[in-house]
């Protein structure tokens, strides 16, 4: 991949640990986080390399960033999710295409290559769940999704009339320990494991039997980097590949997460709202043309994720309980 390399949203759920990946890999002054958000005084103090505050709606910003730093690869992170983008629509438009738009811009202009997420929100009612394919019926009913669909189209178009190097992934729902997602459908999955250490309790806003794909942090780092790594004369696609590290239900996530927290209970309280985005989402993803043109091999089944993050997330929360402990030194 060639470097110097900016990351969008990287103070969000895959920017905080795509960074640090890529800083390892590269270098860590070949990586330049950018965010909307200024970095916290504890987000400073950790971070290896440089920093940029960037709003991705406004073009000039990018330019200046990429032209400052010599950017040649851009990892656009910056969207709304799914259940966010149903309460605010607009403001979901205004940044997911507002944002693609102005980077892919950029790119054409300064000869970058990028790597853009797509979404199992890509597709929706009408879409065939059960192993679905890569190329399919795709009619999503949420904004985020309508703005998945256009961003997928839109990079094809970047990369045929321009030359522009796009490429990108469709993720499932992504579970990490680190910097927590907000407003996805997903998000359940994460809380599950939260509540589970904290109360031995969780009330899920999703049925028991709702099935969707899911990829553990380490597999969702490995699958951007990898993409954007490949020979470009073994893709056939480009933009949004379908990839899945396992499906699950919230019961077969919660039998799971009992096998290591005996005592955890889970209930249901449903939200309209995200079970029927959930509803209109595949169950389970073919990935096939991702394995076959750039070799996409997940390490994390639901087992391995579970213990993994159950290790990592208990070792987290207490660190955190001894910090804020009222006369921790
Ligand atoms: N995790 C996302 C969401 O739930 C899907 O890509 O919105």
């Amino acid at each position: 991949m060639k470097t110097k390399i900016l990351v969008t949203g990287a103070l969000g759920q895959i920017g905080s640990e795509l960074v640090p990946a890529l800083r390892a890999r590269y270098g860590a002054d070949q990586v330049v986080a950018s965010d909307i958000r200024m970095m916290s005084r504890e987000e400073l103090l950790r971070t290896e390399g440089p920093f940029d505050f960037l709003d991705c709606t406004n073009q000039r910003q990018i330019q200046d960033v990429v032209q400052r730093n010599q950017i040649c690869t851009i990892y656009h992170l910056v969207a709304l999710l799914s259940a966010i983008g149903e309460s605010k629509p607009q403001v979901a438009w205004d940044v997911n295409m507002g944002s693609l738009y102005r980077v892919l811009e950029v790119a054409r202009i300064n000869n970058c290559s990028v790597f853009v997420p797509s979404s199992i929100g890509a597709f929706g009612p009408g879409t065939p769940q059960d192993h679905t394919p890569q190329d399919t019926l795709q009619r999503p009913t949420t904004m985020y999704g309508v703005t998945k669909v256009a961003g997928e189209l839109l990079c094809d178009y970047y990369h045929q009339r321009f030359g522009v190097d796009t490429r990108g992934v469709r993720y499932p729902g992504i579970i990490s320990h680190g910097a927590p997602p907000g407003g996805g459908t997903t998000d359940y999955a994460v809380e599950m494991f939260y509540e589970a250490i904290r109360h031995r309790h969780y009330t899920c806003f999703l049925k028991p039997n709702s099935r969707l794909d899911m990829m553990y942090m380490p597999d969702a780092i490995k699958a951007a980097i990898d993409v954007m790594e490949a020979a470009p004369a073994r893709l056939v696609h480009r933009n949004a590949f379908n990839v899945t590290g396992m499906n699950f239900t919230p019961e077969e996530l919660a039998a799971e997460i009992r096998k290591h927290v005996p005592n955890f209970v889970i209930d249901y309280k449903v939200d309209p709202t995200r079970q029927a985005i959930a509803d209109s989402w595949p169950h389970s993803l073919d990935d096939g043309a991702a394995r076959q043109e750039w070799g996409w091999d997940p390490h994390f089944d639901l087992a391995a994720m579970v213990r993994d993050m159950l290790e990592n997330l208990e070792r987290k929360l207490s660190a955190q309980e001894v910090h804020d402990a009222p006369n921790a030194r």
